[in-house]
């Protein structure tokens, strides 16, 4: 998506708003949502965030989002302030967007928008270039209302006062929809070939471990501590938007594949779920994943259950054995780290780390080098019919090889990790 306004000479001044909608569910603090959406505009290219500002929104205007007196207040703001662009960190409906970029004067983006630049911006892979187009070309079909600027431009603007006549606007949405027609079949040949990539590297004997996280947690940064590369790692969000895979040789001499993959945000708009799990197809084929979390982050939590929630939607399997890394410790108070020792201490699945000063890494080469080594037990267990639960509970780690209905209960044989053992006894 090429946008005549991304594309000036000087840097495009930008005000970020948040509209901080009463409805909404409020697991956050809407100043931290505004912190991640000024970040998220900072990974453009040619951007400078000159304001930002939350705007409480008791109720939506179904015209302009905002209401008369706000709109008055942000437009005299805009206009100090010589904005250029504004970007609601948000929905907005195309003719939300057509008002308010007529009243303020400037070009607008809602937050689908945003982080569609983005994506376009980082897309490495054919793959993720296709997704993105194809999210984008979404995007604009819903946009056709208000002229979109392309294909105004391409017309040569004839000054349809009010925007294009309906004839215009169904010629450029079958122009859309053929545009997607083709990208889709570029998009299943793509998928075949990665298909024959992965089956190929499916016999390279070396297990994969896949480095997942919130944006900016410093996945990248401990991507090149481990591995030396030169992974582009800057104080940006997304600067990995597809996988990045290296081998490296741990301590014992095994080697390994580690893969850095895109960062998690907060509420992904729906329409760009298909374009970002496209870049995390990668963590279904791991053999270990690592949680990178930013434990100096004060929304460290929310984060983390973010990322428990999409690796869960897509699939990966509860037996993948995970490591928690707890990076950043570095900047953390020494009163706070001795409370998360404790905590660590208490779950063994944890590794504290700074991925900036190295810190702690050695410990987690172990960890990883033990958790792949772990050894597979078959088992034969039998369990009383007053243990259903102990019994759902194999069936969902999927360690289930065999099972028959005895007098009193079931005889089960299992094939289960050392670690999975160790937390069934726990049960
Ligand atoms: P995305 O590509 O957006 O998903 O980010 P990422 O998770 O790959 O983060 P990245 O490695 O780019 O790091 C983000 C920022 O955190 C950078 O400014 C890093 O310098 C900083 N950072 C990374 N690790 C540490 C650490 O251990 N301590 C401190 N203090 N800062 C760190």
């Amino acid at each position: 998506m090429s946008d005549p306004v991304l594309s000036r000479e000087r840097p495009t001044r930008a005000y970020v708003l948040h509209p901080d909608l009463k409805e909404a569910q409020a697991r956050r603090l809407p100043e931290h949502r505004l912190a991640e959406a000024v970040s998220l505009a900072g990974a453009l290219p040619d951007l400078e965030v000159v304001g930002a500002d939350v705007v409480r929104l008791p109720k939506p205007h179904a015209g302009h989002l905002f209401g008369t007196g706000k709109l008055q207040e942000i437009k005299q703001k805009l206009g100090d302030l010589e904005v250029d662009l504004v970007l609601v960190d948000g929905p907005v409906s195309p003719v939300q967007q057509r008002n308010l970029e007529k009243e303020w004067g400037v070009k607008l983006l809602d937050r689908t928008g945003l982080i569609l630049e983005i994506f376009a911006d980082r897309a490495r892979t054919r793959e993720g270039v296709l997704q993105v187009e194809l999210a984008a070309l979404s995007y604009q079909r819903t946009r056709l209302v208000r002229a979109w600027t392309h294909l105004e431009r391409q017309r040569g603007g004839f000054g349809f006062v009010g925007g294009p006549g309906e004839t215009q606007i169904e010629a450029d949405r079958r122009a859309i929809d053929e545009q997607v027609i083709k990208i889709r079949r570029q998009l299943a040949k793509v998928v075949k070939t990665r298909e024959l990539h992965r089956a190929a590297r499916r016999k390279v004997p070396f297990p994969i471990v896949a480095l997942v996280g919130y944006t900016n947690a410093g996945k990248s940064t401990l991507f090149n501590r481990m591995t030396g590369a030169d992974v582009l790692a800057k104080d940006m969000l997304f600067a990995t938007l597809d996988p990045t895979m290296r081998g490296i040789t741990l301590p014992s001499g095994r080697k390994v594949i580690l893969s850095d993959t895109v960062g998690f945000i907060s509420d992904l708009p729906h329409e760009l779920v298909a374009a970002f799990r496209a870049t995390l197809e990668e963590v279904l084929e791991a053999d270990l994943i690592l949680h990178v979390r930013d434990i100096s982050h004060p929304e460290t939590e929310e984060q983390a259950e973010d990322v428990g929630e999409i690796l869960e939607s897509l699939g990966v399997a509860e037996d993948v054995p995970l490591i928690e890394v707890w990076n950043k410790v570095d900047a953390l108070s020494p009163e706070i780290r001795a409370a998360l020792a404790v905590q660590d201490a208490r779950r063994g699945d944890i590794q504290a780390v700074s991925a900036l000063t190295g810190e702690g890494l050695d410990a987690l080469t172990a960890a990883i080098e033990s958790r792949l080594g772990e050894e597979r037990l078959d088992e034969v267990l039998n369990l009383l019919f007053a243990e259903g639960r102990a019994r759902a509970w194999l069936h969902e780690q999927n360690v289930v090889r065999s099972e028959r209905e005895t007098k009193d209960g079931w005889e089960i044989a299992v094939n289960w990790s050392t670690s999975q053992r160790q937390r069934f006894r726990a049960l």
